[in-house]
């Protein structure tokens, strides 16, 4: 089949949707499929009738591209991608709504509230009335890579950090900073339903924070998988990866990130449905630590479409 490769878009994650369409497509070539780059646009329908591409691969991050929208496109084209379908992704791009979701299934998540722009309540209303305290996390709800993301640690700072999350979209979400560890769990689900956890990874990130250029500037983050975590922990929350995976009712490759205290206890803080496959991103290191190479990842990603 003709496997056309769809990346770039409009997102503020464009640069690394590149990146990731890019050596995604270069993999698939290797392995001798048929494949075409495509840049996703508004000509999007005739580049894909012209190219003829049969299958999907979405190497596109973010709003427009791993919210449901080019899902519900290539279903009404009738074009087969990979990943996860049109409601999983449109509840995976919204922490909020992800965290309403998996808080019914009983998965912990960090507890928090939701500023809408134009109100303006004070830091203590917030922190009082949401039962937080310093430091906090204040963050778009619907982007990826860390964009527009302030860990709130002084009084002084909470009203940049609304101003740059209101930047990106209306809401601006507010929760609980969870100390400890920052810790990734991959998944794999076959065609067959099945979902498979890869290793692990737990990032340590240059300043305590894992954000842009800690995740794509290579060599300043450092990587442990497997995770130094004790067995329980590692099952734990390789259990509640998988949950939600299901929680959503995800397809595809899905990565679930976590917070973990110091005592074990973790948290889900979102689900990314279409997870970076740059040079350093962290699905293409679980996989590789399980014995699949980046070529291997790409194959059972384009099966996944196969549903
Ligand atoms: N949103 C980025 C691409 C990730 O989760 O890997
Ligand atoms: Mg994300």
């Amino acid at each position: 089949s003709k496997i056309g490769v769809l990346m770039g878009g409009q997102s503020s994650e464009r640069d690394v949707s590149l990146k990731t369409g890019e050596a995604v497509y270069r993999s698939l070539v290797r392995s001798g499929y048929d494949a075409v780059a495509i840049d996703v646009s508004t000509t999007l329908s005739s580049a894909l009738q012209e190219q003829g591409v049969e299958i999907a691969f979405l190497a596109l991050h973010g709003p427009g591209g791993e919210d449901g929208a080019i899902q519900g496109f290539l279903e009404t084209m009738g074009i087969p991608y990979t990943g996860s379908g049109v409601r999983a992704s449109a509840i995976g791009m919204h922490k909020v709504v992800t965290k309403t979701e998996l808080a019914a299934h009983g998965i912990p998540v960090p507890r928090g509230t939701v500023v809408l722009r134009g109100t303006a309540p004070t830091l203590n209303r917030i922190l009082t009335s949401c039962k937080l305290k310093l430091p906090i996390v204040v963050k778009p709800p619907s982007q990826g890579s860390t964009i527009g993301v302030t860990i709130v640690r002084k009084p002084s700072q909470w009203k940049e950090a609304l101003r740059v999350a209101h930047r990106y979209e209306a809401e601006a979400m507010v929760e609980a900073y969870i100390p400890g560890h920052e810790v990734t769990v991959s998944l794999l689900g076959g065609a067959d339903g099945a979902v498979t956890g890869l290793p692990a990874v737990e990032i340590v990130a240059p300043d305590g924070f894992y954000d842009f250029s800690a995740k794509y500037e290579k060599g300043r983050t450092q990587y442990l998988c497997p995770a130094p975590l004790s067995a329980a922990v590692t099952k734990q929350i390789t259990q509640l990866a998988i949950q939600t995976y299901h929680a959503l009712g995800c397809s595809g490759a899905a990565r679930v990130d976590f917070r973990i205290t110091p005592k074990g206890k973790p948290y889900v803080l979102e689900i990314n449905t279409v997870p970076g496959m740059t040079e350093t991103s962290l699905l293409p290191m679980a996989a590789g630590k399980a014995g699949l190479s980046y070529d291997v990842l790409t194959e059972r990603i384009l099966q996944s479409a196969l549903r």
